[in-house]
C-alpha cells in the first residue's frame, strides 16, 4: 500500500512539473515587440537591434509594432493588459516606466506592478540639441538666448511622458524659461522637424541624433551626462558648459505584463543577454552612443531596481519643476 501511495506521489510530482516544463518551449510562434513611439526615433532603433538578435536565438519572428499617443503612456497601457505568456512586450524606457508617473495623476498602469521586468537594452545619454541656424555658439549663449525669447520658441518634443519631453522640462526649470512645447508620436518626425528648422530645440536620446550632429545638420550644445560620449567626443558635458544641473541620462528596456511565468521571463531576458554580448550588436548600440549594461545592470532584478529608483527620483525632479503648464 505504502509503496502504491509513494508510486503515485511521483506520478503527481511528474505531473505537477509538466505545466512548467510545457513554458519552457517558448517562443513557438512570433513575439511581438511594442514600441510605443513612432518609426525611426532612438526606442525604435534600439528594439530593432536586439530584437533582431533576440529573434535569432529563440528561432522565431520578433515583429515591431509602432503603437504611438501621449508619451508612450497609451502603448504601455495596453501591454500592461495583454495576456501574460510573453508573445506581447514592450521596449519601454525612463519615460513610460519611470517619469509619467508623476506627469500623469491618473496613469493607467503602474510600470513598478503591472509589468514582469525582462531587462535593461541600453543606456542613453540625453542632448541639447538645435536648429543648426540657432543664434548662438555654445550653451551659454543658448541658454541666454533661450531665456530672454522663450515666448517666441518652439521646443519638439515627443509626447507628455516621454524622454525628450521630461529632459527638457528639467532644462526649462533650470533656465527659467517657457517656450512653445509642440509635441510629436516621438523624436524621429521631431529631428525631421528640427533639421527642417521647423521648431528650434528639443532635448533628444544620443541613439537618434549621432549622424546628424557630426554632419551639422542640427547643433549640440551639451551632453547630460558626467563624461563626455565616446561617440560624440566633441560635445561638451552640461557640467564643462556651464549648466552642471542638467543631468539627463534615459535608458531603453524590455517588459513583459505581470504575471508572465518566469521561465519565459527567463528566456526573454537570456536572449536579451546574449545580443548585448554580441560583438556586432555591440558595436551598432555603441556607434550610436548607447551605454550597453554591465552584467550587474542586466536581467529582470536589476531592472526591478531602476524602475524603482528611477520612479523616485523623476518624480522629485518633475515636481521640483513646478506646474506643466
Ligand atoms: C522619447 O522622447 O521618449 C523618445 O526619444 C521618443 C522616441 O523614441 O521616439
Amino acid at each position: 500500500m505504502l509503496a502504491t501511495l509513494r508510486f503515485l506521489g511521483c506520478i503527481a510530482t511528474i505531473v505537477a512539473a509538466v505545466p512548467a516544463l510545457a513554458q519552457t518551449d517558448f517562443p513557438n510562434r512570433t513575439v511581438n515587440v511594442v514600441v510605443p513611439f513612432a518609426a525611426g526615433g532612438p526606442t525604435d532603433t534600439i528594439a530593432r537591434i536586439v530584437g533582431e538578435h533576440m529573434s535569432r536565438t529563440l528561432k522565431q519572428p520578433f515583429v515591431i509594432e509602432n503603437i504611438v499617443g501621449a508619451g508612450g503612456t497609451i502603448a504601455s497601457s495596453r501591454v500592461a493588459k495583454e495576456k501574460p505568456d510573453g508573445y506581447t512586450i514592450i521596449m519601454g524606457h525612463m519615460g513610460t516606466h519611470a517619469a509619467s508617473v508623476a506627469l500623469y495623476p491618473k496613469l493607467t498602469y503602474k510600470p513598478d506592478v503591472d509589468f514582469a521586468p525582462i531587462g535593461l537594452a541600453a543606456g542613453t545619454p540625453v542632448l541639447v540639441l538645435a536648429k543648426k541656424e540657432f543664434p548662438a555658439k555654445d550653451l551659454k549663449e543658448f541658454a541666454s538666448y533661450v531665456k530672454a525669447n522663450a515666448g517666441k520658441l518652439n521646443m519638439a518634443h515627443a509626447g507628455v511622458g516621454s524622454v525628450s519631453f521630461t529632459t527638457c522640462l528639467l532644462l526649462n526649470s533650470i533656465l527659467g524659461a517657457k517656450p512653445t512645447a509642440v509635441p510629436y508620436t516621438g523624436t524621429g518626425p521631431a529631428l525631421t522637424a528640427l533639421i527642417a528648422g521647423q521648431v528650434d530645440y528639443m532635448c533628444d536620446q544620443i541613439v537618434n541624433v549621432v549622424q546628424q550632429i557630426e554632419s551639422g545638420q542640427i547643433k549640440a550644445y551639451a551632453i547630460g551626462t558626467p563624461e563626455r560620449s565616446p561617440a560624440l567626443p566633441n560635445v561638451p558635458t552640461s557640467k564643462e558648459a556651464g549648466l552642471p544641473e542638467f543631468q539627463a541620462q534615459a535608458w531603453n528596456a524590455l517588459f513583459a505584463p505581470r504575471g508572465t511565468p518566469q521561465p519565459v521571463v527567463d528566456r526573454l531576458a537570456g536572449a536579451l543577454d546574449q545580443a548585448l554580448d554580441d560583438p556586432e550588436v555591440r558595436k551598432r548600440l555603441l556607434a550610436l552612443g548607447s551605454v550597453i549594461p554591465d552584467r550587474a545592470g542586466r536581467g529582470p532584478q536589476a531592472l526591478e531596481k531602476l524602475v524603482s529608483s528611477e520612479i523616485d527620483r523623476w518624480t522629485k525632479t518633475i515636481r521640483a519643476a513646478g506646474p506643466l503648464d
